[in-house]
């Protein structure tokens, strides 16, 4: 059998133990991708209302709209964190993957800046009588289309046996990874998922700032799209190449417990979420499905990358093992930015949200 064409590990150590990379990695995959359900997601909650029209439904996005272009700043710049780390642990699937279908990747930068422009249309027309409803839906689509096109990368990075066949089918990098059975649910179930986060976390600012109107609403977006998932996600489960198939049904492994774990606390959140979003429910029964629905984000957060590494297992590749070289001087510059980021994030959530004290009333 001919061997797959999978580059060298880079023959420079890795800059700190596998373990700790891997953990930076998660923690800034975790932030950009609540940034994420925040910024697209939000945008795409705030253009659906946008376009009802109802004077309730203008209130809500007039609430809305000024969180939404910092919090897609804030998606991109914790979305650099975790790229550094993944080319540094998963370089050779990556860039291979990136090389590939070279033209969907690229094509990234063009439909964020494109997708951000719409944004800043949609936002801008807030205040005023003519809401731009078309912008914020075609701001929301661009900006889920660059998931797509990370998600398209992801996928074949995690499939070397599909690249001979990818390359010769489009040597110019032309063609998403269309061959890759995963790509469709994947995207569809992220995808969603980020629309119900943003559900989620609006049913939160609703509760907590007596706003019954986004509550219900942002409970209803996180029903609606969570279950969906039973179609999305059990898609996604059942195209899985059959070693990590295998691993996730065994029933004992960590990446199986996170599977059922997970999914259990998300399908909790959703029951939970129905009687909460029932008119003259209380604001607080918002908080168990909100908890429960961040800790199933987060437990699927675990499993993809444990299902990362069960399919690069199969091809022999294993992060643990690989060498490397603490670099106490990068760590601490890294520690630093990461502070001074946090910092700006508290600075920008303080002065976007003024404090609750001047909303008592329950909103209708
Ligand atoms: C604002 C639009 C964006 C959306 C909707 C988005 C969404 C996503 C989604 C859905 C994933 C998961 C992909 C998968 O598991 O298959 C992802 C991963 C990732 N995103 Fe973003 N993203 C956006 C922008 C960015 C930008 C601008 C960057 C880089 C600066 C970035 C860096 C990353 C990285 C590195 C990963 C992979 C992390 C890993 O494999 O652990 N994202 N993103």
């Amino acid at each position: 059998m001919t061997p797959l064409p999978i580059p060298l590990p880079d023959p420079l150590p890795l800059p700190m133990h596998p373990g700790a990379l891997k953990a930076l990695l998660l923690v800034t995959f975790t932030l950009h991708l609540m940034a994420v359900n925040l910024g697209v997601g939000g945008s795409l909650i705030a253009a659906v209302h946008a376009l009802r029209g109802k004077p309730k439904d203008r209130e809500l996005v007039r609430r809305l709209a000024p969180l939404l272009p910092g919090a897609v700043t804030f998606a991109i710049t914790l979305g650099v964190a975790p790229l550094l780390f993944v080319q540094l642990t998963y370089g050779p699937f990556f860039y291979t993957a990136s090389v590939l279908t070279a033209v969907p990747w690229l094509a990234l930068i063009f439909l964020l800046m494109a997708g951000y422009v719409l944004l800043y249309r949609f936002v801008g027309s807030a205040g005023s009588e003519t809401l731009h409803a078309a912008s914020g839906i075609g701001a929301a689509l661009l900006l889920l289309s660059v998931g797509l096109m990370l998600v398209n990368v992801t996928t074949l990075s995690l499939r070397p046996d599909l690249w001979a066949a990818q390359a010769a089918a489009s040597p110019h990098g032309l063609r998403m990874n269309t061959l890759d059975p995963t790509l469709w649910p994947r995207y569809l179930h992220l995808g969603v998922g980020i629309v119900a986060v943003a559900g989620l976390l609006l049913a939160g600012w609703g509760a907590w700032r007596s706003h019954t109107y986004a509550r219900q609403a942002g409970l209803r977006w996180f029903i609606a799209t969570t279950a969906s998932q039973a179609a999305w996600g059990t898609w996604l489960l059942v195209k899985q190449p059959a070693p990590v198939l295998d691993l996730l049904l065994d029933g004992r492994s960590a990446a199986s417990l996170s599977l059922w774990i997970s999914t259990a606390l998300g399908a909790l959140a959703l029951l939970m979420a129905i009687p909460a979003s029932q008119d003259g429910s209380r604001p607080q029964a918002v908080w168990a499905p909100f908890g429960l629905g961040l800790a199933s984000t987060l437990g699927m957060i675990l499993l993809r990358d444990q299902a990362r590494d069960a399919a690069l297992a199969a091809f022999g590749f294993h992060p643990g093992a690989l060498p490397y070289k603490t670099d106490w001087l990068s760590l601490g510059v890294f520690g630093l930015t990461f502070l001074g980021l946090a910092v700006l994030l508290i600075v920008v959530l303080r002065w976007v949200m003024p404090p609750a004290a001047s909303a008592k009333e329950e909103a209708p």
